[in-house]
């Protein structure tokens, strides 16, 4: 195949590719019973932070959410997903989500961003090796709260 006849089709790839990427087209992996820190930007523009084990189990919230596996892509342990990868934005996504009782997925107006920086997570964490058994943690509320400033 030449060059002139090839190009239409890597243009045609980039513009497919490319209103993921604007997100966040990184995949960083996290490993089960390792500490971890979700770092947010809530909707009054301050900036959130919180250091916790990934795989724990902080149980339901009182938006009713589900935190039985912190770190998976996809929700608690067993919500739908393509496998069981751990991965930094999915992490963040996970703690950000629990704390600030997240609802709506992208429109959320504290971790909506976080949702959508994970979503290349959800869709290639196992491809790109993040996959892990999940671990079986009894419930336990975390008993700290994130720092915002
Ligand atoms: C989430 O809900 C809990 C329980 O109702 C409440 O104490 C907490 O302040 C809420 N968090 C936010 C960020 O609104």
């Amino acid at each position: 195949m030449t060059w002139t006849s090839f190009a239409p089709h890597i243009l045609a790839l980039l513009l497919v590719a490319v209103p993921v990427a604007v997100v966040d087209a990184s995949v960083t992996c996290l490993t089960v019973g390792s500490s971890a820190t979700a770092t947010w930007t809530n909707s009054a523009g301050q900036t959130c932070s919180f250091t916790g084990v990934v795989g724990s189990n902080y149980g339901t919230n009182s938006a009713g959410g589900e935190y039985s596996c912190n770190g998976r892509c996809g929700a608690g342990c067993s919500g739908a997903a393509l496998g069981n990868a751990y991965t930094q934005d999915c992490f963040t996504h996970d703690i950000c989500s629990y704390f600030e009782n997240a609802s709506g997925g992208a429109s959320d107006a504290n971790c909506g961003a976080a949702f959508e920086a994970a979503e290349d997570d959800f869709l290639l964490g196992v491809v790109d090796g993040c996959g892990q058994t999940n671990p079986s943690n009894s419930a336990v509320a975390p008993s700290t709260s994130p720092a915002c400033s």
